[in-house]
């Protein structure tokens, strides 16, 4: 199997990671401080203590508290480019990275502030590690209908400066069907579409992201095994696929990575590919996500595949993706 410096020589495209979920407990206890924030931990340890996760919620429940710390545009351009540095130590070429909006604008924070120090790091990353990357606005799904709509109405000016919109957050009572307003009116304004699903939720979560938002790429979909038509259209029509196993194991969707169906997917001929999510959270970056599949038994060419995969979906033009490859 792959050693962990030929894991990170793999050229590899980074398409599941919420910039929010690279906020690191130190930086948060720092950002807190900076920005006049009172957090309920005292301490780095009593912080490290609220890290054992029992289902997506627990984990929203701290994720969302210390995105409460993020204030500045600096801060979010110190975040993009703190991570970027790492996912570029661990092979990346190119980030399709998710931000949620929603819960910053809640938070009192401008919107076009939030974007412009996110588009500053990204620049960053460009010129100094030579890494490209664009941003997905995720609707948070929990949230109303009507929020969304107000965050496309703040985004659709500077629609250009995003690559896609995407449905995050708790999954399960919030099927993908809500958002099908939101999603044509996101088509329409020339975003690339993708949504988690198939995480928490089931099958056909799945298969309502495909055939009624018209999704190009599911984040997760674990369960889309549960329907083998669900799997033989992603195969079809080159859906990819990205599985996030140190997040599926931290959160309990499986017990085990061994249990993701991810064999049965490279087999049924899915474009499935590895990330990393919400590394701050989860305990490790896109390599750690690969070392974790090695560890387990995958083969050299079974995670070649997976890093093929996430370059053929990403959504880069063409003659980039082959300068990549
Ligand atoms: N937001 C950040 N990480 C997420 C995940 N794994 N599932 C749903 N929403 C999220
Ligand atoms: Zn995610």
């Amino acid at each position: 199997t792959l050693s962990r410096q030929a894991i990170c020589q793999l050229p590899k495209a980074e398409l599941h990671l919420h910039i929010e979920g690279t906020l690191e407990p130190q930086l948060a206890l720092a950002l807190a401080e900076r920005n006049h924030i009172a957090l309920p931990y005292a301490s780095l340890e009593e912080l490290r203590k609220q890290y054992a996760f029992t289902n997506l919620q627990s984990f929203l429940d701290l994720y969302y508290q210390l995105m409460g710390t993020l204030k500045t545009s600096e801060d979010f351009r110190d975040l993009m480019i703190a991570y970027l540095e790492h996912a570029h130590d661990d092979g990346v070429r190119h980030a399709e990275i998710f931000f949620d909006p929603q819960v910053h604008v809640h938070n009192g924070l401008d919107y076009n502030m939030v974007l412009d120090g996110l588009l500053a790091g990204m620049q960053y990353g460009r010129e100094n590690f030579g890494i490209t990357s664009s941003l997905i606005l995720c609707i948070v799904r929990d949230m109303p209908v009507e929020d969304a709509h107000r965050i496309l109405d703040l985004a659709a000016p500077r629609a250009d400066e995003l690559c896609g919109i995407g449905l995050d957050s708790a999954e399960v009572g919030y099927p993908p069907e809500l958002f099908d307003e939101v999603f044509a009116r996101a088509r329409a304004m020339g975003l690339h579409v993708v949504a988690h699903a198939g995480e928490e939720g089931p099958s056909s979560y799945v298969e309502q992201a495909l055939n009624i938002l018209h999704v190009e790429r599911i984040d997760h979909g674990v369960r889309a095994i549960d329907d083998a038509q669900v799997v033989q259209q992603c195969a079809r029509d080159r859906i990819g696929m990205t599985s996030c196993p140190l997040s599926n194991r931290r959160l309990q969707v499986v017990d085990d990575i061994s249990k993701l169906p991810l064999r049965a997917l490279l087999e049924a001929g899915v474009p499935v590919s590895v990330h990393s999510d919400d590394p701050a959270y989860f305990g490790g970056y896109i390599a750690d996500n690969y070392q974790a599949l090695a560890n387990i038994g995958f083969s050299a060419a079974e995670l070649a595949q997976f890093a093929q995969h996430s370059i053929e979906t990403s959504f880069i033009d063409e003659h980039e993706r082959q300068t990549l490859l």
